[in-house]
């Protein structure tokens, strides 16, 4: 009997205390939320794909948002035993939990450890007063490290989020920050370029994105610095400790199997041996009224033709350092990646210094990492 294939969990909250100039997250901000409404919801909604994907092993759980931090204990506890009853887990599974440092959330984190979180990945996004303000965030510097030390104190495994390439930050101040976010010993960061999202209040007001060379400057940089710190770039934005990788992550770039629970989740299901895309509405008033009607907040799942499935394993697994392999790649497609790739335009982006190709692998060099979205437009064409 085959294996059956492993699955990953997604759970979107979508509240948050305010809301951030650069976000154009599903998230929103709401005077009350009733709690015991939204975690029967969920937990319907779980139940939902459960019954799809009955015996897969579950492999980790991501709480996202939004604010899950926000979330009542009992609701991520709850969510937990419903998964650990309807799939059977693996034993090293992954349960991380986004939570926003503010002292008040802070405070939460004993109890999402009691609910079985076992990895929390914070919002620190800056340690500057002044950039924090900037970003419209709702905790402080002290908030921050006293976050960062209750994340290590109770949870097995912590990551955090930066924002750079903010505007007026130099090479050397954002060195110093980087430098003093490593002395906080993570073992894991996510180290984001501020992008101008439209629609968002920074695009509003035309906050400017770093300047590109500035930007690949900052970018290189910060890959050496990690490099040295021994959490080199395993992803575009990810940089950890090897063996330290959030498993969740993986199974998105890896174009692994996900559900995705709550307003505007995003799932990637193989049901009857074809790859199925599933978007839950993302109204969160919406996405309640129809799983409280349907017990499914989503459209029905839409079948991905296999030239999709192509571009968008292409399109996350080259986001990794250490590419696709041929077997994944054949695994997932049926075809060897020359079988799949070999054309003009490839040769070009091989040759261009962009692409480097082995007979087991196709990866994104330093150079091409820098203007994936680019070398992927180009590329993507091919089918
Ligand atoms: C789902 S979001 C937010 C999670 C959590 N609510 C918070 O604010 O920390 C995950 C991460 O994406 C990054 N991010 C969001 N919008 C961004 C933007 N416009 N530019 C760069 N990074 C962004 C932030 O570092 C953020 O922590
Ligand atoms: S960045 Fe985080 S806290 Fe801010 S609005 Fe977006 S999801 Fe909410």
């Amino acid at each position: 009997m085959p294996i059956p294939a492993p699955l990953a969990l997604y759970i979107h909250w979508p509240f948050c205390l305010s809301k951030c100039p650069y976000c154009d997250f599903n998230s929103h901000v709401s005077a009350s939320v009733d709690h015991a409404r939204w975690r029967a919801a969920l937990r319907r909604e779980l139940r939902h794909y459960a019954d799809q994907t009955q015996g897969r092993p579950l492999t980790s759980i991501f709480f996202g948002g939004g604010t899950p931090s926000l979330m009542e204990a009992a609701t991520v506890a709850a969510l937990i035993e419903d998964a650990g009853q309807f799939w059977p887990t693996t034993p090293d599974i992954e349960i991380t939990l986004e939570a926003n440092p503010t002292s008040v959330e802070a405070q939460k984190f004993i109890d999402f450890r009691a609910a079985g979180v076992n990895r929390v990945s914070l919002g620190i996004q800056s340690l500057r007063a002044a950039d924090l303000a900037f970003l419209g965030r709702q905790h402080n510097v002290a908030e921050a490290r006293t976050a960062i030390t209750l994340a290590r104190t109770h949870f097995p495994r912590f990551s955090f989020d930066l924002i750079y390439a903010r505007p007026g930050q130099t090479l050397e101040m954002w060195d110093a920050e980087l430098g003093e976010a490593l002395s906080e010993g993570p073992s894991h960061l996510s180290l984001y370029q501020l992008t101008i999202e439209q629609g968002t209040a920074f695009a509003a007001k035309g906050v400017p994105a770093a300047e590109e060379n500035l930007a690949a400057d900052l970018y290189e940089a910060t890959d050496a610095r990690m490099q040295a710190a021994g959490l080199p770039a395993y992803e575009i934005s990810n940089y950890a400790r090897p063996g330290h990788e959030s498993r969740h992550n993986l199974t998105y770039w890896h174009y692994g199997d996900y559900i995705g629970i709550g307003p505007g989740a995003h799932g990637r299901l193989t049901l009857g041996g074809t790859k199925h895309a599933s978007g839950a509405h993302r109204s969160p008033t919406h996405w309640l009224e129809e799983v409280e009607k349907t017990g499914c907040g989503a459209p029905a799942p839409d079948p991905l033709d296999p030239d999709t499935v192509r571009r968008e394993a292409l399109m996350m697994g080259l986001r990794l350092t250490d590419g696709i392999s041929n077997d994944h790649w054949q695994a997932l497609t049926g075809q060897s990646l020359p079988d799949s790739l070999s054309s003009p335009t490839l040769t070009r982006l091989i040759e261009g210094g962009f692409l480097a190709q082995t007979p087991q692998t196709l990866k994104a060099t330093p150079q091409g990492r820098l203007c994936l979205n680019g070398v992927l437009a180009k590329l993507l064409d091919i089918f």
